[in-house]
């Protein structure tokens, strides 16, 4: 009966295709579409004078931990209020220890989608 000794090589024939086919390879991690545009902006318009390394302070304050000590500022702030009223208006608090060096333009300077972004993106740092 030949379809008894075709069935096996057809199984053969599947098993190996199957072995042969290479493993799909992990996907390299990538930012959300908003997250890398938050990247690009903080590259773009504060990593001159803020790291995102903990305790590492160029003109300004490392932004490390933002998220958490954002929230602890301003009364009636939270993280994410801070981090808009910090870039609209940097003089309105001073963090203690800093002069009053950070722009007062980047209000202007970025849109409103830009804005959004980078501080969802300041928002995700540990
Ligand atoms: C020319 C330097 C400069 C640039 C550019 C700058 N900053 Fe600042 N920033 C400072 C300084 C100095 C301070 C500390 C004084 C103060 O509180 O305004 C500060 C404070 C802050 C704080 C408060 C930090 C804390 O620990 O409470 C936040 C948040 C911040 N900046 C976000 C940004 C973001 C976001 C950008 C880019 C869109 C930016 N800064 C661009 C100099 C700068």
């Amino acid at each position: 009966m030949p379809c008894a000794r075709v069935l096996p090589l057809l199984l053969a024939a599947w098993l190996l295709a199957a072995c042969g086919s290479t493993p799909t390879p992990a996907p390299t991690p990538t930012l959300p579409p908003e997250l890398a545009l938050g990247k690009r902006v903080f590259e773009a318009h504060c990593a001159a004078c803020h790291s995102l390394a903990p305790d590492v302070t160029l003109v300004g304050p490392s932004l490390a931990g933002i998220a958490q000590r954002g929230a602890t500022r301003v009364d009636g702030l939270d993280a994410r209020g801070y981090l808009y009223t910090s870039i609209l208006r940097p003089g309105a608090y001073l963090v203690p220890g800093f002069q009053d060096l950070m722009p007062s333009t980047l209000g202007k300077a970025l849109s409103g989608e830009e804005l959004d972004a980078v501080v969802a993106f300041l928002l995700a740092q540990p």
